[in-house]
């Protein structure tokens, strides 16, 4: 069953393009990674989904239903949170502030701050600490359990892995199967192919605002996928 989809997607910022008429489909249960190189769209991309940038052509769709323009806040409230690019969290906020931040839409759900601590147990011994006191890893938790305390049916990944050391690295790409189990569907953004390839079920490569590759991720080629990215 398709849950998240963009029909023939163009963005821009003022003047400039940066999305050309991409098309993208995620189901219920899936997760979809996206990749490609720097400045390829893929922030935009999500940032088209969750509401932050503009529908400027072609549709999005979200349970069968158009959600192009709406308000970021409206978009979380029908069951898209995010986790962006560099966290984003409040620094001068603690652990357990910073989550209940996700609460703000009210949708109902079994996420709290104790089913986060469950799921990243190394948080419950940072709940006082303030944001700015965190590693980038256990700053990345809490940007994600921030995002499930919104109760989210879908949850947007952008840029998974950078910047983390690989242990967290690791430790958060094994909890993907768990939110998936809890009856969350993934969009992920990620620069590391193989990565990128391991985690998903499915992927889109993204180049200068166009998807030139997609597939299953079992049955892509790293290769190619690799030649995409680089736009050979
Ligand atoms: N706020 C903005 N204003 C103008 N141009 C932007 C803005 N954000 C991104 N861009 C441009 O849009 C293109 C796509 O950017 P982005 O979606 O951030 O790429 P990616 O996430 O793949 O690195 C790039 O050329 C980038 O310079
Ligand atoms: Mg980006």
């Amino acid at each position: 069953m398709t849950l998240l989809q963009t029909h023939n997607l163009d963005a821009y910022y003022l003047d400039f393009q940066a999305l050309y008429g991409v098309s993208i489909s995620l189901d219920a249960g899936q997760i979809v990674a996206i990749i490609g190189p720097n400045g390829a769209g893929k922030t935009t991309l999500l940032r088209s989904l969750a509401g932050w940038v503009p529908v400027e052509r072609g549709c999005v769709t979200f349970d069968d239903e158009s959600i192009g323009g709406f308000a970021a806040e409206k978009v979380v409230a029908l069951g898209i949170a995010s986790v962006p690019e560099g966290r984003r969290l409040f620094h001068s906020l603690s652990v357990e502030e910073n989550l209940l931040m996700g609460q703000e839409s009210n949708r109902s759900g079994d996420w709290s701050t104790d089913t986060v601590f469950d799921l990243f147990p190394v948080l419950q011994g940072l709940r006082k600490r303030r944001g700015s006191d965190l590693s980038g890893g256990e700053q990345q938790m809490v940007a994600i359990g921030r995002a499930l305390m919104a109760n989210p049916k879908v949850l947007l990944f952008d840029e998974l892995s950078l910047g983390l050391a690989p242990t967290i690295v690791g430790d958060i790409c094994r909890t993907l199967p768990v939110l998936r189990d809890k009856g969350v569907s993934m969009i992920v953004v990620e620069q590391d192919v193989r990565r990128a390839l391991d985690l998903s079920d499915y992927v889109y490569c993204i180049l200068e605002g166009k998807i030139n590759l997609e597939g299953e991720s079992n049955e892509l080629a790293f290769d190619d996928v690799a030649n995409a990215f680089f736009g050979v």
